[in-house]
């Protein structure tokens, strides 16, 4: 069974499809939509039986709670408890936009949505058939991103398509997103912002808002936030990250010789600058280095690609992690999955 694909002009949204898909939230179906970040995968967020259809359909394991959304900033006190000062001055500022609070729900967001948290991440997107959706829905809508578990997140409704094919009722397809990479997830404790995620807003946003901004490491993320696992956003290939530095193009074509050794097929994700060094290779461009914002709209279709393609590894350039570039290498890094996988690639521990 395909789902039901409905295109939607951005510009010009279609009330009456976004009318049906509301009803297929109605009665407990799932429908795909486009955010400003990625894909999300929607389900009716009061309704556990809906809600249980999201972690079935993308093979989620339920300890991984998932985000509301809601259209107006008037619908947070439907979900959760009163925000504390500072998330609501965030939300005031970010919303409608790629920023995500973790705050204390209210009884209306069943245990399934939180995975028995006493907490709700919620978010208002930008993006108006999103905001359409939920508007006509009339309740709000619980949504992972649009794919398989552990694999990349879909920036594009064929994305979706590849991976949930059969799985659920609805796809509406506004086009590409914008941002490219999730949203920014913060919990706000006190007069402290604790980045649990980073996305779509960057840091320095936030630092224009507030001084006691924290961003914890990789590592941190993963023992603190739900959901830990060790590989994420991940294309079947082997990601070989190389750290952004001056010798970054050397680095990679000693890889290159490596990787040919072993008559393995590879695909380089390279950055703008050094397009003209790999000549010859499979390339694909990420971006311009100093371009965050680029990059991380192209990031996660590349991955998708390259798998299409069914390189065995894919050798990625790191980029500085500036503005959005810090969310683009969290991805990454992720993707890469823990280092003892890279090693396994070249059996050279003195690597
Ligand atoms: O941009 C986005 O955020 C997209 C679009 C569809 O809105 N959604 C998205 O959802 O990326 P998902 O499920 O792929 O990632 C949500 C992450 C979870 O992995 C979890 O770590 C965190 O948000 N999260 C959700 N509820 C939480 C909670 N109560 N406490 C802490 N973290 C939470
Ligand atoms: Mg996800």
């Amino acid at each position: 069974m395909r789902p039901y694909i409905i295109k939607i002009d951005p510009y010009n949204i279609d009330q009456e499809a976004l009318n049906r898909a509301a009803e297929i939230i109605h009665n407990r179906g799932l429908v795909a939509f486009p955010t400003e970040t990625v894909y999300g995968l929607g389900a009716d967020a009061t309704d556990p039986k809906a809600v249980a259809g999201i972690f079935e359909a993308k093979k989620r394991p339920l300890d991984d709670p998932i985000i509301v959304h809601i259209a107006e900033i008037d619908d947070l006190a439907r979900v959760s408890e009163k925000a504390p000062p500072l998330a609501y001055k965030l939300v005031e500022r970010f919303w409608p936009g790629p920023l995500t609070v973790v705050l204390k729900k209210t009884d209306i967001i069943p245990d399934i949505v939180s995975s028995g948290l006493d907490t709700v991440a919620v978010r208002m997107p930008s993006n108006e058939i999103a905001r359409g959706l939920i508007k006509a829905a009339g309740v709000p809508i619980a949504a992972p991103s649009a794919n398989l578990f552990s694999r990349p997140s879909p920036t594009k409704a064929e994305h979706v398509l590849n991976d949930l094919e059969g799985r659920i009722d609805m796809i509406l397809d506004g086009g590409p997103t914008e941002i490219g990479v999730e949203s920014t997830v913060i919990e706000v404790i006190g007069s402290e912002v604790n980045i649990l995620r980073p996305g779509g807003v960057s840091v320095e946003d936030l630092r224009r808002m507030t001084k006691n901004v924290n961003v914890p490491s990789d590592q941190w993320h993963q023992e603190r936030s739900p959901g830990k696992y060790p590989q994420h956003y991940s294309p079947q290939a082997k990601i070989v990250l190389v750290p952004d530095r001056p010798d970054q193009d050397e680095k990679v074509m000693s890889y290159v010789a490596k990787i040919k050794e072993q008559n393995k097929t590879f695909g380089i994700m390279a950055k703008q600058e050094h397009e003209d060094r790999y000549r010859g290779f499979n390339v694909k461009i990420l971006g311009p280095g100093r371009d965050s914002r680029i990059c991380a709209s192209r990031l996660f279709s590349i991955l998708r690609e390259f798998d299409k393609e069914e390189v065995d590894i894919i050798i990625a350039e790191g980029i500085p992690e500036k503005g959005l570039g810090l969310a683009v290498m969290n991805r990454l890094r992720k993707a890469a999955g823990p280092v003892e996988m890279f090693f396994n690639i070249f059996h050279n521990p003195q690597e």
